[in-house]
This record gives C-alpha cells, structure tokens and sequence, in this order.
C-alpha cells in the first residue's frame, strides 16, 4: 500500500504495522536507514510514541487505553491486542496477500490467450489529422475477408459502417446503445464497426482497424484502446493516430513478441497560422469555424453573429447525433446560406467538415483534474493541433487551411502551444475487471463498491508501461445507488453505464431505473413515456433545449442497460424510436438557435428566469414539463415574487398576457436596436481601421 509521505512520522508508523512492512523510517534521526519494525515497537522508549500513535489516530479502545493506566507495561505484550484490533478497523489486512494477488494488473498482454496464440502483423498509421491514416486503415479493411473497426466515438463508428456498406463490403455496427446487423434475418455479416469499447477480444478477424490510437493515453477511456491493442485476434492490426503513440505501441507489442511497421502520412492539405487575430466577428468569412470551450460561449457568439445579419451552425458535445449531423450537413452545403460555424472541440473528431479558418475563441478550456477540481488551463498541443487540423479538407473546396484566434493576445499562445513537440505517450490504460472487483468483495463482503474500487486501486500493482484509469464516473454512479438493494454484478453494470454526471436529470434517472430494477418491475415504454412527460414540445428557450438534450441522454442510458438486461428494459426499439423523434424536436430547436438564446436572454432582463442560458439540469421529472402552457404559468408565478413587474401583477394593473405581449414587443425592439448598433459598429470600425491602416480593406 502506498504511503502517504506527508503524514507525520507516527501514522506513518501506524500504516507500516498494519500493512505489515518490514521497515519503518526511524522518526528521532529522521534517518532513512530501515530498522527492523518490531525491534522499533519493543524498544522501551517506543511506548510514548505508541501513544501517540493511538491518540493521532483517535483510537480508544482497548488494547490502548491499558497504556494510560499502566505505563511501565511491556509493548510486546500488547501486540497481539494491538493486530487483532488493527484487523478489525481494516479487515483488508486479514486478506491482503490474496487481495494483492487479484489486483496484480501485471503482464495484461498474458489476460488475451487468443490474441497470444499466434503473431499479428501490426501496422501503425501515424500523422496529423486530415493526411488520410484512416482512409488508408480502410482500404485494407474493405479488401478483407473480415474485419473490426474499433473508432472513439458512436459517429464515426456509423461513418465507417455506412462506407462499408456502400462499398458492397456487408457491414453490421455495435456501439453501447445499439446493434444494426446488415442482414435482414439478423446474421452477423463478416465485418463489424463498433465502439472501441464494445470490440470482441474473442472473435477471430482477418484486419482489425483501431482509431485514434493516442487515446490509449485517455485518463478515463485508455483501457479500452489497450484492451483493444492486447486483445483484438486478427492476423492484421491497422493503428491510425499520433506520432506520439509509436514509442508506447511498439514497447507493447515488444512484450507480445510483435513487431510494428510504422507508415508515416503528411498532411493532404497545407495549413497555416496567420499573423492576425480575427479581432472582430465583422471579419468573418464563409468557411470560418468559431471553436470555444463552453456552451454560454457558443450561445453568445451566436448571437453576435445573428447580429451582424449572418447565419450560423452550431455543434457541441451533448447534442444527439442526428443534430449533429444536420448542422454539419447545413454547413457544409454550398447552396446554404449558413457558411458560419460555431463549435466547441466536439468537432476534433468524427464529423465530416469543410472548414477553411479555425478561430479559437479562447485557448483555455475548463477541465476537472484528479482530485476533481476545476481547473481552468490552456489546451494541450495535441488538443490543438486536432482542432486546427479540422482546417482544409482534402475534399472540400478549401484546399489550404488557416488557423487563428480572436483575440490578438492569445495569438503567441497559440503559435508556442502549436509550436511545442508533441510528448511522447509514456503508459497505457487499464481498468480492473467485474471478475477481479467481485473476487474483492467475496474478501471484503461489507465494503462499498466505490470503497472496493479504491482499495483495488491502492492494492493493484501495474508495470511500467501502464497506469490504472480514473475511475471516477464509476464511483460516482456507485455511490448514487450504493442504497439500493442489488447483485453485486447487476449494481456493476450499472456503474458502467456512461452517464454524464453533470446532469442532475441524467444522475436520477440511473437512480430510478436502479430502483425499479431492484423491484423486478420492468421499465416498459409507457412507462419512460410517463416519467420523460411525452409528448415533449419543441424548446422555446436555451433551457428547454438543455432538458430535452438531458431526455435524449437518459434515453441513451435505457438503451445502454436494455442491451446488458433484456427482460427489465424490454421496449428498446420503441424508445429507439422516440428518442429518432426527440432528436428532430431538437434538430428544430438547434436550427433556430438564435431565437432560443433571445428568449432566454429576455426572460433573464425581465427576471422572469433567473437562471443563467445554458444552466444545466432542470428535471422533467421534478420540475415543469417544457409545453407552452407550464411556460406561462411559470412566468406568473416567477412574477408573483418578483421587480417591477411582479407589484403590477399583484396590484392587478398588469395581466401575464399583457406581459407576454409586452415581451414580444420589447424583443423585437431590442433586436432592431442591436442590428442597428451593429452596422453602426462596423461601420466605425471599417473607419478606424482605415484611418489607422489606410492600406486596409
Ligand atoms: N487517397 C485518398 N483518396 C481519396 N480520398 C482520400 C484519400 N486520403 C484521404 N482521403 C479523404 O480525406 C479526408 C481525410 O482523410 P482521413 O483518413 O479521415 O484522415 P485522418 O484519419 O488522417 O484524419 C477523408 O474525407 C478521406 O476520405
Ligand atoms: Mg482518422
């Protein structure tokens, strides 16, 4: 067990006596030399310390409290007692040789004794993004017999399935939520693209493709990527990724005995980094993408584009994607007057888009590091260049990519970030299995499985080359439904759900379906009907549109467990189909964007809404459902309590109809003002410049 080193020198004591190392740092000479553990316990001075030890621990009982009233008593005596006690308060300790034994994450390459059974042929494709790694990794994936595509996101798992099927190459697709077998009468066809997460480590395949192979560095995902890399049996392994990842991969595959054949790609497209910063939207041109790290910066860019009269596409993370897609189609289509888009990095991979300028909004995106704070720093060069190599596509009009900011000051940033040589990936991914945390549990039978998780985790022993995943989200899930009464393996699974536990709507549902489970009450379609309130109408504002995105997630999450318990979600294709439906509510939504942040926007001047635009997690199923009606109503009632506006209504002078009228009029009013201030900006800005820069244009 790892110490802590910043503890003080007698818990330090106390933690090697109950983890039973052999030597202790001496705490009076502060000298490193090992002593002999119990030679230090039995020497007479040792007993204060061993008092200290109880009181800096705040234990007690007996054996210790015999120590105050008998001071001249030997410490041999007591450490019998001292043990059976320290067993009790960590009962691991009892158990810990064979704990250690299951945690032994050593040799993974010995866990795949098909994939060891003979020698694949392993070729790693390396380069930027946009140079064709993948295209390539295809071609010998359709020209094979059979084949596995193992991609990072659902996206591109469809891409690759689509393509294969219209090459006539019969194709069937697996992702977490879903299974689309090509034939007709359910027969699997020969090839199969799918999730990494979900790629068989059992079937044999001619050529296996896993892409974006420098994932296998992800803090949360990486064991999948390894799994995959360990694990796939195919006689041809493609790896599309980084350059960064050659090192890690060909130290992998020297402990299978495999050798890799590195093929190196240079960008299709050239791509530069200009020496101006946009500085204003005015200059914005069709073809530009306006990347920012948070939804309220989507929403408000939006809006000043809306402004300056142009139209805009928007894509990010939590939108279904069915809307995704239609906002890259809307996009990328020339007859479109929408040659704008606004993306957060969602668009790094996956998305078919021809972008000509990549203009970073800000470089700083808000990330949650190991302890689980916030923490607000600069993208990694990786991060960067996967942005910025969206820019140019090799078969879009844009042959020649560019890349800048908005701000001029973060222009150098970025030139240093793009600038700086990508670091070399030093370890892999790996997580424990649901057979090694349930051998855990039969030891440790009272233990909470997040407690399980963080006992593997601090008994686990891994090589070099390897780290143990962030197991965070499952502990997170694990708490949520420690209370209720499941199977080991049943609340497991449950715990692998991918939910985004920001959502509060998202984080209840796995609850309430955990509960009903639990009841052997079975989650049938009109049940999800009631508890997501369908019919859902379309959003009227940004929050709206975040609760509907929150319903397309938890309807996610039934299709996720359907396919893992068949007999208690039982309607997966019926709630396939509504969640087909509640995409195109939201892909409308999505399309007038604008007018939603505008709604929202309003609703927040007259305070009718005081939550800020994009404020997460309003529950359909605790707060009102998003129809027309409950809007009203909420704004009265908002209104009873509130400004100006709420001593009119209780004074009678002011109905909530005559406020929504009043607010229809203020929009649009407002609306023409800011239209209006916006050519006005232009226009003195065009001025300026020229005057500051005659040259200018
Ligand atoms: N040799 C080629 N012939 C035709 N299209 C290609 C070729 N190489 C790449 N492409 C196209 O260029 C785009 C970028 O290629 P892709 O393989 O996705 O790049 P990467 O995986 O390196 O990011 C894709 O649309 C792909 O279909
Ligand atoms: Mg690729």
């Amino acid at each position: 067990m790892p110490l802590n080193l910043s503890v003080s020198a007698p818990e330090r004591c106390y933690w090697q006596i109950l983890t039973g190392e052999e030597t202790v740092w001496d705490p009076k000479t502060g000298s490193e030399e090992p002593l002999v553990l119990r030679s230090f316990l039995f020497l007479p001075g040792n007993l204060p310390q061993l008092k200290t030890v109880r009181n800096s621990l705040c234990v007690h009982s007996d054996p210790f409290a015999d120590l105050d009233s008998c001071p001249t008593a030997h410490v041999d005596d007591l450490f019998p007692f001292f043990m059976r006690h320290a067993k009790q308060m960590f009962p691991m300790l009892a158990c810990k040789d064979d704990l250690r034994k299951i945690s032994d994450l050593r040799l993974p390459p010995n866990w795949y004794p098909e994939a060891r059974s003979f020698r694949r042929k392993v070729v790693f494709h390396a380069g930027p993004t946009n140079s064709g790694k993948t295209y390539h990794a295809i071609q010998s994936y359709l020209a094979a017999k059979s084949g596995v595509y193992c991609g990072p996101l659902k996206l591109l798992a469809h891409e690759i399935f689509e393509k294969s099927n219209d090459a006539g190459v019969s194709c069937d697709l697996v992702t977490g939520e879903e299974r689309v077998m090509a034939d007709p009468d359910g027969k699997p066809a020969a090839h199969v693209a799918c999730t990494v997460e979900m790629c068989s480590v059992t079937s044999p395949y001619d050529v296996a493709v896993i892409d974006e192979i420098q994932m296998i560095k992800d803090p949360a995902r990486g064991w999948a990527w390894t799994r995959a890399l360990l694990g796939l049996c195919a006689q041809e392994i493609h790896l599309c990724g980084e350059a960064a990842a050659i090192d890690i991969v060909t130290e992998l595959m020297y402990t299978t005995g495999e050798e890799v054949e590195v093929r190196n790609y240079e960008r299709l497209t050239p791509i530069i980094v200009l020496d101006r910063a946009l500085e204003s939207l005015d200059n914005l041109r069709p073809g530009d993408c306006i990347v920012c790290f948070s939804k309220n910066d989507i929403y408000s860019v939006s809006r000043q584009i809306e402004i300056r009269g142009l139209e805009s596409a928007v894509i990010y993370g939590s939108l279904p994607p069915g809307t995704k897609l239609a906002q890259a189609k809307k996009f990328n289509d020339p007859d479109d007057p929408c040659k704008i888009l606004v993306a957060t990095d969602a668009i790094g991979m996956g998305l078919n888009l021809s972008i000509k300028r990549i203009i970073f909004n800000s470089l700083i995106k808000p990330s949650i590091n190991e302890k689980g704070e916030k923490e607000m720093e600069p993208i990694s060069t990786s991060q960067a260049l996967q942005i910025s190599g969206r820019a140019g596509r090799f078969s879009s009009k844009f042959k020649e990519g560019e890349v800048t900011t908005m701000y001029p000051e973060d222009l150098k940033l970025l030139k240093e970030i793009l600038n700086k040589p990508v670091e070399p990936i030093g370890a892999a991914g790996l997580h424990p299995t649901a057979d090694q945390i349930e051998m855990f549990a039969y030891h440790l039978p009272d233990t909470t499985l997040a407690n399980l998780i963080d006992i593997f985790v601090d008994f686990s022993q891994v090589d070099g080359q390897y780290f143990v995943c962030n197991m965070d989200d499952f502990k997170f899930s694990a708490d949520l439904i420690q209370h209720i009464p499941l199977s080991l393996r049943v609340r497991y699974v449950f715990c692998t759900a991918p939910i985004n536990k920001k959502q509060p709507f998202v984080c209840s549902s796995l609850l309430q379906f955990a509960r009903q489970f639990s009841r052997n009450e079975p989650l049938t379609f009109a049940w999800i009907r009631r508890y997501t309130r369908w019919p859902l109408q379309p959003p009227k504002n940004i929050k709206d549109l975040v609760e509907l995105e929150a319903v397309h997630d938890v309807l996610d999450l039934y299709l996720w467990l359907s396919y893992r318990f068949v007999d208690m979600f039982p309607d997966a294709s019926l709630v396939r189909d509504l969640q087909k439906e509640l995409d195109g509510i939201i892909q409308k939504g999505v399309h007038n964007i604008t007018t939603l942040i505008r709604m929202s926007e309003a609703q927040r001047m007259l305070n009718l809404d005081s939550s800020p635009a994009g404020k997460q997690g309003q529950l359909p199923g605790a707060a009102k459902p998003s129809s027309g009606e409950a809007v009203e109503a909420a704004m009265a009632e908002s209104l009873a309590s509130k400004s100006l506006a709420s001593k009119l209504v209780r004074q009678g002078r002011l109905t909530p109809h005559m406020l929504k009228q009043l607010r229809k009029e203020w929009l649009k009013q407002q609306t023409e003002e800011e239209r209006a201030r916006a050519e006005d900006g232009s226009h003195s800005e065009r001025t300026r410049r020229k005057k500051n820069n005659p040259k200018a244009h």
